[in-house]
């Protein structure tokens, strides 16, 4: 489609979507992503675009411009804006990096819920949090910013991964992380250090499964943060055995899934470990999503 040299705001919108279309990105995501192009990309509040539905600046234009040749090379657009929004922190993302994905609130949830009732006076120390395949640091950094009481050491084997993670916590002012480069609990101290809770989004895509989705995900972010191996339970198969080792009595393993695995395999690993599975937490597609157990 031609590019047209004046466009008001609302016509942009039109031609945004029917060009996003013409791309072959999935119909149903068309609408919110060119709402999201206007109004991050281009910083046109929604409001005023449908009161004013002013004419777009000629940097506005020359920026849309940009935005479009690379969402054309099917780039994710969370890569071309910079950012992704994630528990209420603006999380920066770049080449490197997975971005984060929604359904990974759940597991941030279910560990806050279980970690406000851990009674710290009894304790006398604060709560020990281990966050492994940490990506961005979006896990950490939400744990860190809803438990001030919290100390979050957060492991990644690629070093390109934490640079992103350690941009974000120095935006997110969050004093309670560290950041430490390594293969799963490798940097956390070798067995000696023990936490209250564990948690982990790792790799879990099976490997012939790759192949099937979407260019944004497939020729765009990092295998090594996508590929779980044949089963897709290679790493997750490590943490859960790894796990115990590193926990306190009455510590939590929580570790997202891709769903489909089934309660009765992550049953027999987590007895197998020596843990105790709690639950398998279901995400609002119904899918299998963050797998809990608890060292008795
Ligand atoms: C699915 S991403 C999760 C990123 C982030 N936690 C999130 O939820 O958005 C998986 C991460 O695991 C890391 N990873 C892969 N293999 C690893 C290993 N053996 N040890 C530590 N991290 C690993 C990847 O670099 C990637 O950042």
């Amino acid at each position: 489609m031609k590019r047209p040299q004046t466009l008001r705001a609302l016509d942009a919108l039109k031609y945004v979507i029917e060009t996003l279309r013409g791309f072959g990105i999935p119909e149903a995501n068309c609408p919110q992503e060119a709402r999201a192009i206007l109004k991050d990309g281009l910083e046109i509040d929604t409001l005023r675009m449908y009161r004013d539905n002013l004419p777009l600046s000629p940097g506005q234009l020359r920026r849309l411009g940009e935005i479009l040749d690379r969402r054309k090379k099917r780039e994710p657009l969370q890569y071309i804006l910079g950012f992704v929004w994630f528990y209420g922190l603006k999380i920066l993302v770049g080449e490197g990096a997975l971005i984060p994905r929604p359904e990974t609130e759940i597991l941030v949830e279910e560990t806050l819920r279980r970690a406000g009732k851990v009674r710290l006076e009894e304790k006398g120390r604060r709560i020990k949090i281990l966050d492994l395949c940490t990506g961005s640091g979006a896990i950490a950094l939400a744990l860190a910013k809803n438990l001030p009481r919290a100390d979050i050491v957060a492991t990644d084997i690629s070093a390109g991964a934490l640079g992103w993670a350690e941009k974000n916590r120095r935006a997110c002012g969050a004093e309670n992380v560290r950041f430490l480069e390594g293969d799963l609990f490798g940097p956390a101290g070798e067995g000696k250090a023990v936490f209250d809770f564990i948690t982990a989004n790792p790799p879990y895509i099976k490997e012939e499964k790759l192949k099937s989705l979407e260019p944004e995900v497939v020729c765009w972010e990092p295998r090594i943060a996508l590929s779980g191996g044949r089963d897709g339970l290679d790493l997750t198969g490590r943490i859960i055995r790894e796990a115990p080792a590193h926990l306190e009595r009455g510590g939590f393993l929580l570790v997202e899934t891709a769903g489909g695995t089934g309660p009765d395999v992550f049953d027999r690993m987590a007895g197998e470990a020596g843990l105790r599975m709690e639950a398998l937490v279901r995400d609002l597609a119904g899918f299998e999503r963050v797998f809990i157990a608890k060292k008795a």
